[in-house]
């Protein structure tokens, strides 16, 4: 009797793994959520950041402190000084929204990663540099092979020279980190959302690749009468370009909010923030 009452058990167990297991999201009423305030960045790239006679933090980065440590509290400020042209931005759009809070979440389940973000649709105003897409939102991971990935967390992709940037010579130049190497591990795994319905899973290297990653299952996001909703459904196994993410573990994270149809570096910026799987960081990703 005993037997077989574990057998059913188990049996029921598997069915229910095997039915869920691809797709169940977590129940998100229950998961924390950190808010998390993406900000206008203006033309701040590495070089900048890290001359210091332009950039009060410099010292302070070397010697080992993280962006976040000083700037947490004050990105919507930063983001207003940017935005409306008092500081580092040649062209400022006018209406655009300094910063955008956004209430980020995760969980996982031993098999995938999930990501909730949400926010308020700020007001907008710029043309329309992306005509198809209205909004789209990138995350980037890291696994602390990159030098002061931990400090910087996205950062250290931005560069002068990338396209878009007033001082950029390529307009097919994109981000990259400096040594980036996919063999090396020296990268940022990269997935994208789009409001028009696509979703990319690709890296950061020597140069940015927007697809050909093996984890991103999902992204999907809606607007709810102004409040966007994007979730992101990612194996916590990954193929080339993807870091593969195992509980116990700490990871570099930062995401970008591309608002108001922008492109290239008119988006929305976090710092460098920390996500543990059942461990502690900034945001920690507990199982379900
Ligand atoms: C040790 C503290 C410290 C660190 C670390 C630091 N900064 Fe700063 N940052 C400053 C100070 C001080 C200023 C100048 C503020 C002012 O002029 O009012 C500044 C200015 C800025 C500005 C211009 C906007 C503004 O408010 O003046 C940006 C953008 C910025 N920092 C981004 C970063 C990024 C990104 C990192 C990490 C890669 C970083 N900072 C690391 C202290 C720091």
């Amino acid at each position: 009797m005993q037997k077989q009452l574990i057998t059913a058990s188990a049996l029921g167990l598997l069915m229910a793994f095997g039915a869920g297991s691809a797709l169940a999201a977590p129940d998100w009423s229950k998961v924390p959520g950190k808010k998390i305030t993406v900000f206008y960045p203006g033309v701040s790239p590495m070089e900048w950041i890290l001359k210091g006679t332009e950039h009060g933090g410099a010292r302070g980065l070397k010697k080992g402190e993280s962006c976040a440590s000083c700037h947490d509290e004050e990105a919507a400020d930063m983001g207003k000084k940017m935005v409306t042209g008092q500081k580092i931005e040649p062209n400022p759009i006018k209406g655009k929204a300094g910063s955008i809070p956004v209430n980020v979440q995760a969980a996982h389940d031993g098999a995938n990663l999930y990501l909730r973000f949400s926010w308020k649709q700020p007001a907008g105003g710029a043309e329309k540099m992306d005509k198809d897409n209205q909004v789209k939102l990138a995350v980037m991971l890291e696994d602390n092979k990159v030098e002061r990935a931990n400090l910087s967390g996205c950062w250290e992709t931005c560069h002068g020279d990338a396209r878009t940037m007033p001082e950029a010579k390529d307009d097919k130049k994109t981000k990259y980190v400096k040594d980036g190497s996919l063999a090396g591990g020296k990268f940022y795994d990269l997935i994208q959302w789009t409001s028009k319905g696509a979703k990319h899973d690709g890296y950061v290297a020597d140069k940015r690749v927007m697809d050909g990653g093996k984890a991103l299952i999902e992204a999907k996001g809606e607007k709810k009468g102004d409040e966007w909703v994007v979730t992101f459904t990612r194996k916590l196994a990954g193929g080339e370009g993807d870091i593969a993410l195992a509980p116990g573990k700490v990871y570099n994270f930062g995401f970008a909010i591309h608002d108001d149809h922008t492109h290239g570096r008119f988006h929305h910026v976090s710092l460098g923030y920390t996500l543990g799987l059942d461990a502690k960081a900034d945001i920690t990703a507990a199982k379900q």
